[in-house]
């Protein structure tokens, strides 16, 4: 099958990063006889240097006639000044919006050979293995009234949290849909103690239930998931919640796995169905742009590999090829070979592009 593939490779490592995904892709091509077209387009601070908007129409337009997209990072100290008018980031939230990205997907799997990387005890994370789904495209990020202005009696912003009933079921529905294909078990998480739209999407989740017997439901408030987190994190399965808490949340919980490095993630603009499906999305790691180390052969293109996986698996209907991929990303770590943000004693150290040729390297040979 042929497959046009929109690469947004950002700033800082993004380029370093997305070209080991294409690499991988290719092979991944050539194994099981598919084909892999890229169409490059610009997003983030390179974009603001160029063209000075952070995501251009032309970039819009690719990622519209492609089958998924691939994105590497944005941003850097050169752009973070307060005052500019348009930032990086700006080109990430309107990507989402206008390719109507609304469901978040961030797996988080302890790799074993990295037990000894995170900061938590062994025996905590050891049988992590969840996944957050993070409302996209709503919520207190998206919400109106949202500005910021000055009174007589001082400056006032205001921000909001706001949420439709179709927001909150589609949502829900791709958490319920991944717990039917997981371990069944789904936390909905909200500050229902507190706020409104999170009472309405209680409630939505309760009427849902019905719908799925087969999955068992509970609600936490966000306070609570995150103490949960920490404490207990194997308790989880799959989480859903609203964009902020998402946000927050999977910043946590990525640090159960023991690198950032190694995360990947997908942005989906449907509900995906069954083992594999052909949902539109955009797949990125969940690291930032590292711009201290961009370029230098340093960074570690797992997280971005991984997310190819993921494309093949939630936007092409490539299941086997997913998981081939995966396969071979666990083997060369099994192996020793480790990039320098992982590096631990006795291991072999290798660059950016010497992992990304390994990790190839054993899809070529059947792992
Ligand atoms: C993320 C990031 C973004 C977000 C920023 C860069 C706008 O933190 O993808 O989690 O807040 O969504
Ligand atoms: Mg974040």
């Amino acid at each position: 099958m042929n497959f046009d593939i929109a690469v947004l490779p950002g700033d800082g490592v993004g380029p370093d990063v997305t070209n080991e995904a294409r690499r991988v892709l290719d092979d991944v091509g050539n194994r099981f006889g598919h084909r892999f077209t890229y169409k490059q387009g610009y997003i983030g601070g390179i974009s603001i240097d160029k063209f000075g908007s952070a995501l251009p129409q032309a970039t819009i337009n690719i990622c519209r006639r492609c089958d998924a997209v691939l994105l590497g990072a944005v941003g850097g100290p050169k752009w973070d000044n307060p005052e500019a008018i348009t930032r990086p980031e700006d080109g990430l939230l309107a990507i989402r919006k206008e390719l109507g990205l609304f469901a978040n997907l961030r797996p988080v799997k302890m790799f074993k050979v990295l037990q000894d990387s995170t900061s938590l005890k062994p025996e905590v994370v050891a049988r992590v293995d969840l996944m957050v789904v993070r409302e996209l495209t709503g919520g207190l990020y998206f919400g109106r009234p949202k500005r910021r202005w000055s009174t007589s009696r001082g400056r006032r912003a205001v921000d909001s949290m706001v949420y439709t009933e179709k927001e909150i079921e589609r949502i829900l529905r791709v958490g319920f849909e991944l717990a039917l294909s997981r371990r069944r078990k789904l936390t909905s998480v909200d500050k229902a103690n507190v706020l409104e739209s999170s009472r309405l999407w209680r409630q939505i989740a309760g009427e849902m239930a019905a719908e799925y017997p087969k999955v068992t439901v509970d609600n936490m408030l966000v306070d609570a998931c995150a103490m949960r987190l920490i404490r207990d994190p194997a308790y989880f399965d799959v989480i859903v919640t609203e964009n902020m808490f998402g946000d927050i949340l999977t910043d946590e919980a990525s640090m159960l796995a023991g690198s950032m490095g190694m995360l990947p993630s997908a942005s989906l603009a449907e509900i995906p169905g069954g083992k594999s499906s052909s949902a539109f999305g955009l797949y990125e790691p969940i690291h930032g742009s590292a711009p201290d180390i961009a370029g230098r052969n340093l960074a570690n293109p797992i997280a971005a590999i991984l997310s190819a996986a993921m494309m093949l698996h939630y936007s092409l209907g490539l299941g086997k090829e997913a998981a081939t991929v995966e396969q071979a990303v666990l083997k060369v770590l099994d192996e020793g070979y480790r990039t320098k943000d992982i590096m631990t004693a006795g291991m072999k150290q290798t660059g950016t592009q010497e992992m990304g040729k390994t990790i190839a390297y054993k899809i070529k040979q059947g792992i």
